[in-house]
Formats: C-alpha cells, sequence, structure tokens
C-alpha cells in the first residue's frame, strides 16, 4: 500500500515510480473491493474552475471512504473577495483534513501547499493535472497488464494534462511521444524531469508531425485544444491544431490494439471525431470512472486510512 501520509500532490513528480505503482495498485484493489478503507475525515475542494469529473470524483471517493466533503467555491467564500492565500490556508488547516484545489496559477497552489499543514492536492493548475494521468495509467495498466514497451502518443495542445502526462509516462516506464504544432510543446522544465527520471530506460520525444507521433503507438490520448481561461484563442488555435485531430485515418497508424484516450469534456470534430470517440478503441468512459478508484487511493493514502 502506497504510504504518502501527510504528504502533497502538487506535481506528478512529487512521487517516485514505486510509489506511482503502489497506488496504481491500491486503486485496482480498491475497484475490485479487495481493500476497503476507511477515513472519517474531511476533505475541502477549493476549485476557482469549472469541473464536472475531479469534483464528482473526489466527493464520492471521499464519501465512499466513511469521509466528508465540503464545496469551497471561490464565489461563496472570501477568496473572491480577495482574501490573502496565506491567511486562507492558514484558517482552512484548521478545519479541514485535506484539500484540493483547482486554480491557475501553479504557484498559488504552492503557497497554499506551504502556509497549510494539511495534504494538498493539485486537482488542476495551468502546469499540470496530475491525479487525470493517475487515472489514465490505471487505464492502461488494466488494459495492457503492463507498461513496459508501450508507447503513448499525446496530440495538440502541449497543456497541463501534456505536462502530467510525460512525467507520468517517466514514472511508469512507458515510452511518450508529444507531437504539437510549433509555438505548443510542453513545458520545458517538465520535459527535462520527465527525461530525468525516464533515464535510457524510456523515451521522451517532441516532434511536429502528428503522423510520425502515431505510427505504432499503443495508446493515442488527445485533449481540448483550447484549454479553460483560453477560450477567447479557440478560434485562431483551430486552423493550427485541425492536422493533429484523431480521426480514423489518424488511428490507422497506430497498431491495430491501439486505444484512445481522452481527459474530457471532448470537443467532437474538433480535437477528437464522433466515429473515434465512439469507436471500439475509445476508453474514455473507463478512464473517467478510474478518476475515482485511483483519487479514493490517493485520498486514503495521503490520509494514512486503514
Ligand atoms: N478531466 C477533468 O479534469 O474533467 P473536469 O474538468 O470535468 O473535472
Amino acid at each position: 500500500m502506497a504510504a504518502l501520509s501527510g504528504r502533497d500532490l502538487l506535481s506528478l513528480a512529487d512521487l517516485s515510480p514505486k510509489e506511482v505503482q503502489e497506488l496504481l495498485e491500491m486503486a485496482t484493489q480498491l475497484k475490485l473491493q479487495k481493500l476497503k478503507l476507511r477515513c472519517n475525515k474531511v476533505l475541502g475542494l477549493l476549485f476557482s474552475k469549472a469541473s464536472t469529473r475531479t469534483r464528482v470524483s473526489f466527493s464520492v471517493a471521499m464519501y465512499q471512504l466513511g469521509g466528508q466533503v465540503i464545496d469551497l467555491n471561490p464565489n461563496v467564500t472570501q477568496v473572491s473577495r480577495g482574501e490573502p492565500i496565506q491567511d486562507t490556508a492558514r484558517v482552512l488547516e484548521r478545519y479541514l483534513d485535506i484539500l484540493a484545489i483547482r486554480t491557475f496559477a501553479q504557484q498559488e497552489l504552492e503557497t497554499f501547499a506551504h502556509y497549510a499543514k494539511i495534504p494538498v492536492i493539485n486537482a488542476l493548475t495551468d502546469l499540470e493535472h496530475p491525479c487525470q494521468v493517475l487515472a489514465d495509467l490505471l487505464t492502461i495498466k488494466e488494459y495492457f497488464n503492463t507498461f513496459t514497451g508501450l508507447t503513448l502518443t499525446y496530440l495538440g495542445d502541449g497543456n497541463n494534462v501534456a505536462n502530467s502526462l510525460v512525467l507520468g509516462c517517466a514514472l511508469a516506464g512507458m515510452n511518450v511521444r508529444v507531437a504539437t504544432p510549433s509555438g505548443y510543446e510542453p513545458n520545458a522544465a517538465i520535459i527535462e524531469a520527465a527525461r530525468s527520471i525516464a533515464g535510457n530506460k524510456t523515451e521522451v520525444i517532441l516532434t511536429h508531425d502528428p503522423e510520425v507521433a502515431t505510427k505504432g503507438v499503443n495508446v493515442l490520448y488527445t485533449d481540448v485544444w483550447a484549454s479553460m481561461g483560453q477560450e477567447s484563442e479557440a478560434d485562431d488555435r483551430t486552423p493550427i491544431f485541425q492536422t493533429y485531430q484523431i480521426n480514423e485515418e489518424l488511428l490507422n497508424l497506430a497498431d491495430p490494439e491501439a486505444i484512445v484516450l481522452h481527459c474530457l469534456p471532448a470537443h467532437r470534430g474538433e480535437e477528437i471525431t464522433d466515429a473515434v470517440i465512439e469507436g471500439s478503441q475509445s476508453r474514455v468512459w473507463d478512464q473517467a470512472e478510474n478518476r475515482m478508484h485511483v483519487q479514493k487511493a490517493l485520498l486514503a493514502s495521503l490520509l494514512g486510512a486503514d
């Protein structure tokens, strides 16, 4: 069982390869109901951006552990009226046992974690989405039963999901290729960190060629071309990203047994076609379900549940 008691999860790089494997194993045991854990604790959700999956999967996971959840919508707290993060963090730690934060700047999350002594979880920032990628890894492990020898290709915008995916693949022991238009590559420091984790065991490849990136791969992954906060750029981005769309033609270049993942919400007809997301190789609904199982394992581990 992963022993992460009292720690924060601000970046996927906060976990070792062994801890990732242990969390995935714990999530599998919880999903199969071979492991039952209880913790009578309170989780706060402080989300400054919209969320369906993360909000609901964290809430259900905490309820199933026997804990409770408080939805701290910034609009109904003093956060939206400018109360300093360091003050909010030191107050919330007196009430809550654990806090999941969805916000814009990674620095804001890190400031929260610095001042709050309780575990703080990154529930998405502009830089990373580690909980999503833990669920993605669980979905890949379920299907292939291994990471060894697999290659995942991410196509589209080098956003928070792409950043966490390159770290996640390196930690899990998978090859990863990221195909983006020029100027939309993942974060350079994260690529360097992923290459350091991967060493000479697996590859972390960046390219601008979606077809080369897709040939023979085992997992194809995409996300929206304009993330939350970038909506005003969406129309300008569409022609730039068009050749990175996962459609049947591109999917045919991947391994015949390849699976398709998308963190959702999806914009059908943009980054992925309706035929692919609804097709036989799509695993997006299992992937969404796995958010709950892996976050249950994460909550239990950070809270030291037994
Ligand atoms: N994938 C994901 O984080 O979904 P939500 O934005 O709905 O939480």
